[in-house]
């Protein structure tokens, strides 16, 4: 199976507004875009109109619909934009588990897909039972470090694709770098890897991106 990889923009500067452009633009000229996606900040979310070819997700997403509701992101004007997912509940932006509940039973009434971050086998478990189209597993203290889930954690991987299987896929994320992290985490049950500093911090996005897809 070919692995999926989220590439999480985050906030980082050299990520946002013009340089997300400039990043997409970069990314663009991989071949091979299936089971690739940008999970952008809400401010680039428009960029889906102008790379149809690319796979662009929100980093998080609200129940509400349109109307009053200062600071909004509803489903509906991201799914207006062409985009087709979001993050929610990420460790960087952690939400309600009402919220939760509520966007994901609407995520699943307007086809929007949900990548439902969890920060343990608890969260996995509980939040799992929701079927939301992914559960994202990432140990918040490996989050943004040089040590892989998949090196620190391999057995945590295995444990999290068991509580999943038959209820949502599982992607895993926390200092993935390599693509021996990416095959690791596939090997263990995940159906691939939310990724950010190794690929957005790196000197050369698109050649990390590259080399951690290998010659698939
Ligand atoms: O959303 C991905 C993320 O939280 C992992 O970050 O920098 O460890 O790849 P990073």
């Amino acid at each position: 199976m070919e692995p999926e990889i989220f590439i999480n923009f985050k906030h980082y500067d050299n990520a946002v507004g013009t340089n997300s452009e400039k990043l997409l633009t970069d990314f663009k000229s991989i071949k091979k875009q299936n089971g690739l996606y940008y999970c952008m900040a809400e401010t680039d979310l428009y960029l889906q109109k102008s790379f149809p070819g690319l796979h662009i997700y929100g980093q998080h997403v609200d129940s509400n619909g349109y109307g009053a509701f200062t600071g909004s992101v509803s489903i509906e004007s991201l799914l207006d934009l062409g985009v087709k997912g979001s993050l929610l509940n990420h460790s960087e932006k952690r939400v309600d588990s009402s919220i939760i509940e509520s966007v994901v039973k609407k995520s699943k009434e307007l086809g929007f897909k949900i990548i439902l971050c969890v920060e343990n086998l608890d969260e996995a478990e509980k939040y799992s039972k929701l079927e939301p189209a992914y559960i994202a597993y990432e140990p918040p203290e490996l989050i943004g470090g040089d040590i892989s889930v998949s090196s620190a954690r391999p057995e945590i991987i295995g444990q999290a694709a068991e509580i999943c299987k038959g209820r949502t896929k599982l992607l895993v994320g926390a200092g993935v770098k390599t693509k021996e992290d990416v095959d690791t985490s596939m090997a263990l049950g995940a159906a691939g890897v939310l990724i950010a500093s190794g690929i957005i911090k790196n000197a050369k996005p698109i050649n990390r991106l590259v080399s951690l897809m290998g010659n698939r």
